[in-house]
This record gives C-alpha cells, structure tokens and sequence, in this order.
C-alpha cells in the first residue's frame, strides 16, 4: 500500500518523518510553518514535489496565525513565508513552483476577509497535492508502456509516495509496471550519503510486495556489465529547456553506464519540475550537503574527523543521455528543447511565471 506522507488534517499538516525511516514510523502534526520549513531543511520531508505541497500546506498555517487582514500585514506575511521556503532547499525546482502559485493566490485574494484568504490559500495548497497524485498516475500509466516484458529495472534515490503527493515518479512507473505484470525485478541504489535507496525505497517497495535488491552505488556499472538490468528509471530535481536534468547525486553516473551499456535510461517528471525559465543545466544551484553526512553514520565515527569533504547533494545529467522524459503530459523525446518549448506553449506553469517571481536559489 501506498504512503499518504503529508496531508491536511483538522486545521493541522500532519506528515511522516522520513528521517526516521525505516525504524520508526512517526508523524509530525503541527500548526507551526516554521516546524515545516525546518522539516523539509532537514529532510524529514523531501522529494521535489513533496516539498512543493509541504510548501503549500506551510502558506496555509502562516496565514492562519495572522491576526490582521489589513493590506500590509498581508503582504509581510507573503514576503516572510517566501523566504521561509525558498530558503530550505534550493535545487528542486517543485519547491518554488509551489510558492509561486501560493503568493498569488494570496495577492489576488488580497482585500478578501481573513477567512476567505485563509480558504482561498487551503484550496490552492489542496489543488497542488492533489493535482500531483493524478500526474504520478498518469507518469506510471505511460512510463511503464516503455519498460519490456520481464523488465528488471535499476533505479537511484527515492520516488515513491514518501516523495510526493501520490504513487510516486519513478516508483509510479515501477508499481504500475508490477500491477501489469511486466516487471520482474528492481535494484535499488542505496544512495549515499543519506540512503534514499536504502532507507526509503526498499522500504516502499516491500510494502508493495515488489521483488527488489538493495545495491550499494558503486554496484552498479558490474550490475549493467553482468546484463542484469534492462532499464534506468529515475525522477528529477529540476529540468531545465534543452533537457539537462538534476536529480540526486549518482545519477549522472548512471547515465554514463547506461549510455556505455546500451541500456535506455528514462526520467521521469511532473511539469512542475521543469524549470521553463532555465536554459541550462548549468546554471541549477546545487545544494551542498554538510561533511559530517560523509564522516558519520548516525554517532558513529567512519572518517577522521576534520577531513576535507566535497558532497553535492545533486548533479546534472546532460540530455543527450536521457533516452525519455516521462511527464504526465506526454513521453518527451529528443530533441527535448523543442518538445519543451512545445509544453511551455501550452502554458501548463503559466502560474510560476505570473507576476513577481519567488526567485531561484534559496
Ligand atoms: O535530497 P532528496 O531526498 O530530496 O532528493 C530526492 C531526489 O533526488 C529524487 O530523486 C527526486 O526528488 C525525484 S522525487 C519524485
């Protein structure tokens, strides 16, 4: 069964505490935005359309403490919850997508009581949960038209319902695959530093009763070398025009192995997690990670301390590795400047580009 990681509840965003997976099931119940900023910082919530709802649920709370409803308590209280998110993480771009359609929700309801503003802003924070379940439905619907029969698939971080607001990306295209029974196994990357794969995906894909393998990273190119995988399939951070794709840190080596092994390696992606403003990978702010993620596991010592450490939390897989991008609008092909250009013209984030932008980078 699917996990509902976030959802609204009596007044409240109550969530699951994916820091504390697989151990401990815990969930989070607060009336405090502040305690949801800190959740997506420290990833108790994470995943990129994941923390575009949190973001969503967070403006409802803001605006539910305010006490005035006069022009500029308004407007101070859009400012200060902007940058309360925008400043968690900066790399998904799900996060400030969410923003976006939530600021504008607020300024146009500007003049309304405190109640309709509060009801406008709780419509629109649904809207944004529940518009992202039905788009992993339908990524899981055409993904999986692309996998062959007896598909054993190889998969990086984690993109399941933890992630986001319904089956998941990836992981939507995997279950799907499994209910039409034309998958038959996924490895799954544990993804260091923070074990995605490890803590998360094995523990969804368990719950779905789907036959799965923990790898460790470095397992991976044998695992392709050995003919053991006959497809990539991962999710996306930030999709910027020509194609190139963040996702968590590995993924780009991932491409390289299956490009070498003429294996097919699929993105998939809610619209929401392109960057239509964005020309290039490289211009996409890549979160850096502390050290101690690298020296540590949990208390326990693994390096010396004071060791120099480089940890991006992401890198960028150019497009011309990527055989698809699954959306839930359509499987895009190469080239993908133009099958974006022909997205962006159906003005599916004409709500990210409307008015005064929530920026980029936190
Ligand atoms: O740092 P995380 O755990 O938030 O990173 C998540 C990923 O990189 C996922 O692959 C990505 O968000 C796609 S999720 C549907």
């Amino acid at each position: 069964m699917s996990v509902r990681s976030i959802e609204w509840h009596d007044g409240k965003v109550r969530f699951l505490d994916q820091s504390k997976l697989p151990a401990n099931e815990v969930y989070i119940e607060t009336d405090d935005e502040t305690v949801v900023a800190r959740a997506i910082k420290s990833l108790a919530l994470r995943g990129a359309p994941l923390i575009g709802i949190a973001a969503g649920y967070g403006f409802v709370l803001a605006f539910g403490r305010l006490k005035s409803d006069d022009a500029r308590s308004i407007s101070t209280c859009i400012e200060r919850t902007t940058h309360l998110f925008t400043s968690t993480r900066p790399t998904a771009v799900n996060l400030f997508w969410a923003v976006n359609r939530m600021r504008h929700t607020a300024i146009d309801s500007t003049g309304k009581s405190m109640d309709a503003i509060h009801a406008n802003l709780l419509a629109e924070a649904i809207a944004i949960h529940t518009e992202d379940e039905e788009k992993c439905r339908i990524i899981g619907q055409l993904g999986a038209g692309l996998l062959p029969n007896a598909a054993s698939v190889l998969t990086h971080c984690n993109t399941g319902s933890l992630a986001t607001g319904g089956d998941g990306t990836a992981q939507s295209i995997l279950k799907v695959a499994w209910e039409q029974k034309k998958l038959k196994h996924v490895y799954i990357d544990e993804t260091r530093p923070l074990l995605q794969g490890a803590r998360l995906t094995a523990w969804e894909l368990q719950r779905l009763r789907i036959p799965c393998t923990l790898i460790t990273d470095s397992t991976a190119a044998f695992l392709l070398q050995q003919g053991k995988v006959n497809a990539i399939v991962v999710g996306a951070d930030r999709i910027t025009l020509n194609g190139d794709v963040a996702n968590k840190v590995g993924t780009y080596g991932l491409a390289v192995m299956a490009t070498y092994h003429e294996i097919p390696f699929y993105v998939a992606a809610p619209t929401s997690t392109v960057d239509f403003e964005m020309e290039t990978g490289r211009e996409i702010p890549i979160e850096q990670r502390s050290g101690t993620e690298l020296t540590k596991i949990g208390e326990y010592q693994i390096a010396p301390a004071g060791v120099d450490v480089y940890s991006p939390a992401f890198d960028v897989t150019p497009h011309e590795l990527i055989t698809a991008i699954v959306t839930e609008r359509e499987v895009l092909r190469k080239p993908y400047r133009d099958a974006l250009e022909a997205l962006r013209g159906q003005n599916l984030s004409a709500l990210s580009q409307k008015g005064p932008s929530a920026g980029h980078a936190g």
